[in-house]
Order: C-alpha cells, then sequence, then structure tokens
C-alpha cells in the first residue's frame, strides 16, 4: 500500500520501520532536519517528498508531528479528502485545542474536511512501541474512527506493524484512549486482546471500563 508518513520522527519512525519491514511502499514528508529525514528514508527504502505532492499519491497517510505542529503540517499537506488518515498525535502542547467534552479525535477529524480519519498508535510511548512490535502476546494498539472500511484499513496496517488492533468506536467516544494518563482510561497503558475486548464492551455499553491490567 501507498503509505506517507508526516513526522518520520520517534512515533512516525518506527511506524515506518514496521510498514517497510513488512513491504508498503512509503513516503517521508515534513522534517526540517532533511538529512536525518533523507538517511530513515534510505534505512526503510522510503521515498521522500514535499508535503503535498507526497500526499497526492498515497492511499494511507500517517500523522506524527507535534500537536502545536499540526495546524502547519495540515496547511502544508493541502487536501486530504479520500485519503486515509492516521492520527497519532496528542493534544500536549500549544495550539488549538477540543472543545471542552469534545475528542481530539473529534476536533482533529474535523480539521482534515473529507480524510477518512482514524486515530492510532497514540497511547504507547514510542520507546515501548518500538520495543513490543511483534512480541507475543501481541500489544493492543486502539484505534478509533467513523469510518468501518478505513479502521478496516488500518487494523490490517496494525497487524503488519506488528500489533493487535482493537477497535473502541467513533471518534465521538473514544476518550478513554486520549490523553492524559489517568483512571479509567486506557491511554498510556498496556493491553492485550482478552482485557481489550472487555474495555471495548464497556465503553460500547456506556459504563467505567475495568481495572487497569497488570502484566508480568
Ligand atoms: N513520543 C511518544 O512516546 C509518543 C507516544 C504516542 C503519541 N505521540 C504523539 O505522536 C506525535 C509525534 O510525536 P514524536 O514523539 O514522534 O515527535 P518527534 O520524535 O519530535 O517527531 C516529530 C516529527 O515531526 C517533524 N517536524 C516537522 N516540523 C516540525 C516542527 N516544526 N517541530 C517539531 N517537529 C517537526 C520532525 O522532524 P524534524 O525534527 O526533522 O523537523 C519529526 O519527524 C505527537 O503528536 C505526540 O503527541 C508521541
Amino acid at each position: 500500500m501507498d503509505i506517507t508518513i508526516v513526522g518520520a520522527g520517534r512515533i512516525g519512525g518506527n511506524i515506518a520501520r514496521r510498514l517497510g519491514r513488512a513491504g508498503h511502499s512509503l513516503m517521508l514528508t515534513f522534517a526540517r532536519d532533511t538529512a536525518a529525514q533523507q538517511a530513515l528514508a534510505e534505512e526503510v527504502g522510503a521515498g521522500v517528498a514535499a508535503p503535498a505532492a507526497a500526499v497526492a499519491g498515497a492511499e494511507a497517510v500517517v500523522i506524527a508531528v507535534p500537536w502545536s505542529v499540526l495546524p502547519d503540517a495540515l496547511a502544508q499537506l493541502g487536501s486530504l479528502a479520500g485519503r486515509i488518515v492516521i492520527d497519532t498525535t496528542n493534544q500536549f502542547g500549544s495550539g488549538p485545542l477540543p472543545a471542552v467534552g469534545q475528542t481530539a479525535a473529534a476536533f482533529n477529524a474535523g480539521r482534515m474536511p473529507g480524510a477518512r480519519y482514524t486515530k492510532s498508535f497514540n497511547t504507547l510511548t514510542s520507546a515501548f512501541q518500538a520495543r513490543t512490535a511483534h512480541r507475543d502476546p501481541r500489544v493492543v494498539q486502539w484505534v478509533c474512527g467513523d469510518d468501518q472500511e478505513a479502521k478496516a484499513v488500518v487494523a490490517r496496517l496494525i497487524r503488519d506493524a506488528g500489533y493487535e488492533p482493537v477497535d473502541l468506536g467513533g471518534t465521538a467516544g473514544c476518550a478513554v484512549m486520549e490523553a492524559p494518563r489517568r483512571d479509567g482510561a486506557v491511554y498510556g497503558e498496556e493491553y492485550r486482546l482478552p482485557e481489550a475486548r472487555a474495555v471495548v464492551e464497556a465503553v460500547r455499553a456506556g459504563v467505567a471500563i475495568p481495572p487497569t491490567p497488570r502484566y508480568p
């Protein structure tokens, strides 16, 4: 699949390495340090292009820039209409924020009109994600979004990257996978499939999720 990584730093770089090894066709974009971007591109067998050109041929676009940089990144990318977007960002730092009660996912989906928006890869540290890819039992990567087909594609990419995809539902109801780390949320916590299924049931039922699992 043709996938563009916008901001191939800690989170985006790990995704690039994983999806490159899985045989996907990658393009990297949006870097100040173009030498480092080029070095990663050579490592993973990716191309490099300016933002608008990089998304023009992409079927999926991974957005992995700091929250404060998102407005500039989105302006430089141009329209994402029709593209499957995987938003990895968390609302830390400066920049426009969701309204009270609105999820960051719903807010960001609104900033990408026409995009087939999903959110994933955002709940675990980059070091943990890099360390645990392909580990058995698989680590869960949560995904939310309002486009079922897009989520199915992203679930395959999550599997290709070496994690277990678990669908938490739509963008309006995915607050438990969003920052900050807190009781009653999955953000910042490792999950494996059985415990993740129980979380999905609780979220669907509108009740508190079970206590955070502790793994040996
Ligand atoms: N780090 C984590 O553990 C973690 C975990 C989950 C989610 N996230 C989320 O993932 C997103 C990316 O985080 P990250 O830790 O991967 O960040 P990062 O390592 O700093 O990577 C940011 C990427 O954006 C590029 N970029 C382009 N313009 C930039 C600018 N003006 N300022 C900063 N970076 C710029 C950077 O390249 P240049 O430096 O070459 O510009 C780099 O490729 C964030 O929204 C974060 O909340 C992070």
